[in-house]
């Protein structure tokens, strides 16, 4: 019998962005910032803008906070808007963890500042607030928050931090798109939220992106420096006759054909992340029980849960083996199963390129072999509860030496 292959993510209804899709092309206008972005905007808009607290929630406000949402080409795009937003001048340093996607450092880098790593706290591998004030220097401008997998930050204690030393924080909800904090999404608590709409997230649009401003006073700087320098937006608005080059600026618009598809994958949106966190909760029950077992505990340092009593979107589940050969051989063993495991990004301070910036503060316990020790387990929308009993099963054969 043919072995049925469960994939590691996919997509989900994607066929729903036809009719969006079609609307863009018959309209002939394809290019960024038309009536589909507009829509998306409004969207986030709704989404976000009661949580902000620079912002009240009636219509109108909501209709005026849509202009603070930018939707942009990457998440990545969101990250080097957000940094160069903050005009740092040489010597000025960003703090970014170490377990973090290499954007988050390169966009520190491309804005002509100093990457400054702070280590993760080992229960939900996000930024380790008892850390983070040991690299706090009269020089740091910025902390990016990392939420990993779609936990959110330990926000309390990481705020109070950076608004006693005046660090503005830059939250990456790459992953946490619609996770929530004491009943607050993620991106609405630092100056800016930068997220992922990139084909491997949540809600996906192919490539793409937005940049949540929740400070005005970054705005002008935003809106610049997207449309390539330009006054374009003050143009379209209608508040200019003719727009021109106005400073340093590069294009992260989307397409309105990304944005078709990303307005359908909005509307879904609710129904992708009820399924993701249902099977996400499925996941922290197995492995508990299963985690109480010695044979486990000799194996597995820990697994993904939630940050009680917050609310992760279920973006990905993943176990923490004790060492790399452990967690190669469970992605061999899975495969063999037909199913797909997967490690996570290699900590930037054991990359080629990232070690330069260690520093004698750091210490790297936690993140040690981070990215080959992590297995992703399966965990998609459409993934059904006999599917995740697979692979349930087959992890547990793997512990009790059934393999
Ligand atoms: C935490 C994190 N930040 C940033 C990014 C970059 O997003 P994008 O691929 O949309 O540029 C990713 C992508 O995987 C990510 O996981």
């Amino acid at each position: 019998m043919e072995q049925r292959i469960i994939p590691f993510q996919k997509p989900y209804r994607l066929e729903t962005a036809r009719p969006l899709a079609w609307q863009v092309l018959a309209s002939g206008r394809t290019e960024g910032d038309g009536p589909m972005t507009a829509r998306c905007q409004a969207h986030l808009a709704s989404q976000f803008s009661p949580h902000r607290s620079s912002i009240q929630s009636s219509p109108h406000q909501i209709q005026q906070a849509a202009q603070s949402i930018f939707l942009v080409t990457s998440g990545t795009a969101a990250l080097e808007l957000a940094v160069q937003a903050l005009k740092l001048q040489p010597g000025d340093e960003v703090i970014v963890p170490s377990f973090a996607y290499p954007s988050a450092a390169n966009a520190v880098l491309l804005a002509g500042g100093t990457v400054v790593y702070c280590e993760v706290e080992p229960v939900h591998l996000t930024l380790d607030p008892a850390r983070l004030p040991l690299h706090i220097t009269p020089n740091t401008r910025a902390v990016i928050l990392v939420h990993y997998g779609g936990i959110s930050c330990d926000l309390a204690p990481i705020h109070a931090i950076c608004t006693a030393h005046d660090v503005c924080i830059i939250e990456d909800c790459a992953q946490s798109y619609l996770s929530t904090w004491q009943g607050r999404p993620t991106g609405t608590f630092g100056t800016f939220g930068c997220f992922s709409f990139h084909g491997t997230k949540d809600v996906v649009c192919g490539e793409g992106g937005a940049l949540l401003v929740n400070d005005p006073s970054y705005l002008e700087r935003v809106r610049l420096f997207r449309q390539k320098g330009t006054n374009r937006d003050a143009f379209t608005s209608g508040q200019v006759a003719f727009y021109d080059w106005q400073s340093v600026g590069s294009s992260y618009a989307p397409s309105e054909l990304a944005m078709a598809l990303l307005l359908s994958q909005l509307e879904l949106a609710p129904e992708i992340l009820s399924r993701k966190r249902h099977l996400f909760d499925r996941y922290v029950q197995q492995f508990t029980w299963l985690l109480d077992k010695p044979a486990c505990q000799a194996q597995i340092a820990g697994h993904s849960t939630h940050r009680e009593p917050d609310g992760a979107n279920g973006h990905l589940f993943y176990l923490l083996l004790r060492d790399p050969a452990t967690a190669a051989a469970l992605i061999r063993h899975l495969a063999a199963a037909g199913i797909e495991g997967r490690t996570h990004f290699v900590p930037l301070h054991e990359s080629p390129f990232g070690r330069r910036f260690i520093r004698p503060a750091n210490d790297f316990s936690v993140e040690s072999g981070l990215g080959q020790r992590l297995v992703r387990l399966p965990l998609f929308a459409a993934m059904s509860e006999p599917e995740q009993d697979q692979v349930i099963a087959a992890v547990d054969a793997f512990f009790q030496g059934d393999a």
